[in-house]
């Protein structure tokens, strides 16, 4: 006879990694190119250094050196879905998940892109909840990964100092609500209205139907920083308080925040809204910079490489990002320590 009645279906997460490339950019580098200098990098953004992929390298690269890295943390070698989250796809069609798939040796399985900026973790965590907990699905792999180095104008200095390259994976199954690492609740929002406040102008249907001749400025990726600043603060702190009214946390209950990692200034803005002492705050901006899609799964894979992040802990992920979107959920830290290695050690693999 059972002694516990099984909860209702949930998606719980069995797996984690996170992958950089091998290239780290100084604040210092930046400065022998662009008109800004280390100290205004450190104090208006928390960020010291990012990692850059080098010529031929692409989003996909990445994606796969996560993927491969997740699944074995997993223990898994097949999974029924694998959704890739991006901004930075390595074409604008097709997907670039199915090629993902294929070089980790799982084509067969369903795979698609989730595009929606830097809350694409969040989202997709949600998308990979959904296929588990309607039966589509039994495991899901879901990759967040951007190489931002590939789309912001190299001379701009307010978004070129900002970026980071990388990817982070989590592998998700099939399991009880109460299983720890089970995922949700969630907040999930956008507000289109505001789509002009980070955009790529160029490259999709509007710009190609109108004929006209695409300027070099619409190719890159462009954001106005000061008006995003205020709109991240505000909806981040909303969405961690919607998702915690929905589930009955008190934000007491949440020992670790890992917001996505926009700014420094950003993320203490929003624990202080939030009433959470920052020391609650997870963070690798200083190592990473923003890193997109990616942002959210590399600071987990780093906090809990460093054991930061300990089975049992309650954990409150909130991102926002281009749309606008935004996005959070709840999990309590599965027995799967420890994350095989941080995502900055390297050891003797590459990304291929
Ligand atoms: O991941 C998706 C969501 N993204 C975000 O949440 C990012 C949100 N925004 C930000 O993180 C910040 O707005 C930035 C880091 C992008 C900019 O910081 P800020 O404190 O908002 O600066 P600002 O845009 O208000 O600019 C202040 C000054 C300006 O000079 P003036 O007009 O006051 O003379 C800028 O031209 O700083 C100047 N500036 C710089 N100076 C040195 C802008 N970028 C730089 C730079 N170095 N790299």
């Amino acid at each position: 006879m059972p002694t516990h009645s099984p909860g209702p279906p949930a998606a719980v997460l069995c797996g984690l990694a996170g992958w950089v490339p091998a290239r780290v950019v100084t604040n210092d580098e930046l400065a022998e190119r662009l008109d800004t200098d280390d100290t205004w990098i450190r104090t208006r953004t928390g960020i010291r250094r990012r990692h850059v992929i080098e010529p031929g390298e692409a989003t996909s690269d990445l994606a796969v050196a996560a993927g491969r890295r997740a699944l074995r943390h997993a223990g898994v070698a097949s999974v029924d879905a694998v959704i890739v989250t991006t901004t930075t796809p390595d074409r604008p069609c097709p997907a670039t998940a199915p090629a993902v798939a294929a070089r980790l040796g799982l084509a067969g399985a369903a795979a698609f892109d989730v595009g929606a900026v830097c809350t694409g973790f969040v989202y997709g965590l949600a998308t990979a909840a959904g296929l588990i907990t309607s039966g589509v699905a039994d495991r899901v792999l879901l990759i967040g990964a951007d190489t931002y180095s590939t789309i912001v104008d190299p001379l701009d200095r307010a978004n070129a100092i900002i970026f980071g390259d990388g990817a982070g994976a989590v592998v998700l199954r099939a399991g009880q609500a109460d299983d720890p690492g089970a995922v949700g609740h969630f907040d999930l929002g956008s507000d289109g209205a505001h789509e002009d406040l980070i955009t790529v102008t160029a490259g999709g249907s509007r710009q190609r139907s109108t004929g006209g001749e695409v300027q070099h400025r619409d190719r890159h990726f462009a954001m106005r920083g000061n008006e995003v600043y205020r709109h991240a603060v505000t909806r981040m702190a909303q969405s961690a308080r919607a998702v915690l009214d929905t589930a009955g946390w008190k934000t007491d209950d949440v020992d670790h925040f890992v917001p996505h990692q926009a700014n420094l200034r950003i993320l203490h803005s929003v624990a202080d809204d939030l009433g959470l002492p920052r020391e609650r705050c997870v963070t690798n901006v200083d190592a990473v910079g923003n890193t997109g899609a990616a942002s959210i799964p590399l600071a987990l894979a780093d906090a809990v490489a460093r054991q930061a992040i300990r089975p049992g802990d309650r954990l409150l992920l909130t991102a926002f990002g281009g749309g606008l979107t935004w996005g959070s959920c709840l999990l309590t830290w599965p027995d799967i320590q420890p994350v095989p290695a941080d995502p900055y050690d390297r050891g003797d693999e590459t990304a291929s």
